[in-house]
C-alpha cells in the first residue's frame, strides 16, 4: 500500500511570522494524523523557522526548487545539500511556474531531479500538459517526454525514491480541477510508464500525486482514486484551516 502524500505549495506566499502561526493552526487541528505523510513547501526564507517549528511534528519540510551543483559561484541559487542542511525532507521539481516563466527545460528539471536524489532528499517531479496540448491530443507525448527527461540520469530501481506529481497546467490556480476519471487516466498511464521503466514493483511503490485547484470539497473523491497518492495544494493550502481538512480527505 503506498502511503498518501500531502503537500502544501505555499508559492510566494506567507512572511516568516505567518508561516509560523499557521503551523500553530494546522497542528491543533490535525491534533493526530493517521496513516498520511504531509509536507509544508514555504519560500526558502521561512525554511529554517519553519524547519524548527515543525521538529516537534510529523510534519515534513520541503522547498519549492533547488540547484543542481552542490556549492559554488552562483549567485542566488540553492543547492539541494543546504536544502537538506536546513531539514528538508522533499523538493518540488520542474512545476509548470518555474518552466514557464523561468525557463527551466526537461534537461534542467533532469538535473535537478538527480541531484535531489544525490543530495538525499525526495524529488516531486511535476509533470502535466497545457489546455492546447490537451486539445491537440498531445497530453501522453508532453508526459512521457517530460517523464523520460526528468528522470534520465537516475538508475531505475531509484525511481521509487522520487514522487511524481500529475498537474495538469490549465487546473492551476483556476478553480477547475480535473474529474477525477480525466486524473486517474493518467495516473495510470504514469503508473503504467513506471511499470515499463522499472518493473511492477517499482511501480507499485511509487507515489503519483495530484495537483490543480485541489478543494477540501473536491480531495476526497480525488483521493479515493486507485492511482491517485496524494494532492499537491497551492492556493487552497495558504490556509491552515482548507489544509487541514483536504489532509483529513486521505486519511
Ligand atoms: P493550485 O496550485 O492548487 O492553486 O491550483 C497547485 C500547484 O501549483 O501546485
Amino acid at each position: 500500500m503506498r502511503r498518501p502524500l500531502i503537500v502544501a505549495n505555499w508559492k510566494m506566499h506567507h512572511t516568516v511570522a505567518e508561516g509560523l502561526a499557521y503551523v500553530t493552526i494546522l497542528t491543533h487541528e490535525l491534533k493526530t494524523i493517521g496513516n498520511v505523510d504531509v509536507a509544508i513547501a514555504p519560500p526558502f526564507t521561512s525554511l529554517y523557522s519553519l524547519s524548527v517549528a515543525l521538529s516537534e511534528t510529523p510534519l515534513y519540510l520541503a522547498a519549492q526548487n533547488l540547484f543542481w551543483e552542490e556549492h559554488g559561484a552562483y549567485t542566488g541559487e540553492i543547492s539541494g545539500s543546504f536544502l537538506k542542511d536546513v531539514g528538508c525532507r522533499f523538493v518540488i521539481v520542474g512545476h509548470s511556474e518555474r518552466r514557464r516563466l523561468f525557463g527551466e527545460t526537461n534537461a534542467m528539471v533532469g538535473k535537478k531531479v538527480s541531484a535531489a536524489v544525490r543530495d538525499e532528499l525526495i524529488p516531486i517531479l511535476c509533470v502535466g500538459e497545457t489546455l492546447e496540448e490537451r486539445q491537440g491530443h498531445e497530453t501522453w507525448n508532453i508526459i512521457e517526454a517530460q517523464l523520460q527527461a526528468g528522470f534520465s540520469d537516475l538508475r531505475l530501481a531509484t525511481l521509487e525514491e522520487c514522487v511524481i506529481a500529475y498537474e495538469p497546467v490549465w487546473a492551476i490556480g483556476t478553480g477547475h480541477a480535473t474529474t477525477p476519471k480525466e486524473a486517474e487516466e493518467v495516473h495510470g498511464m504514469i503508473r503504467e510508464w513506471l511499470s515499463k521503466k522499472g518493473g511492477s514493483e517499482v511501480a507499485e511503490r511509487t507515489r503519483i500525486i495530484y495537483g490543480g485547484s485541489v478543494k477540501p470539497d473536491n480531495a476526497a473523491s480525488l483521493l479515493t482514486c486507485n492511482h491517485i497518492d496524494g494532492a499537491l495544494v497551492g492556493g487552497a493550502s495558504l490556509d491552515a484551516k482548507q489544509f487541514a481538512s483536504i489532509i483529513r480527505s486521505a486519511t
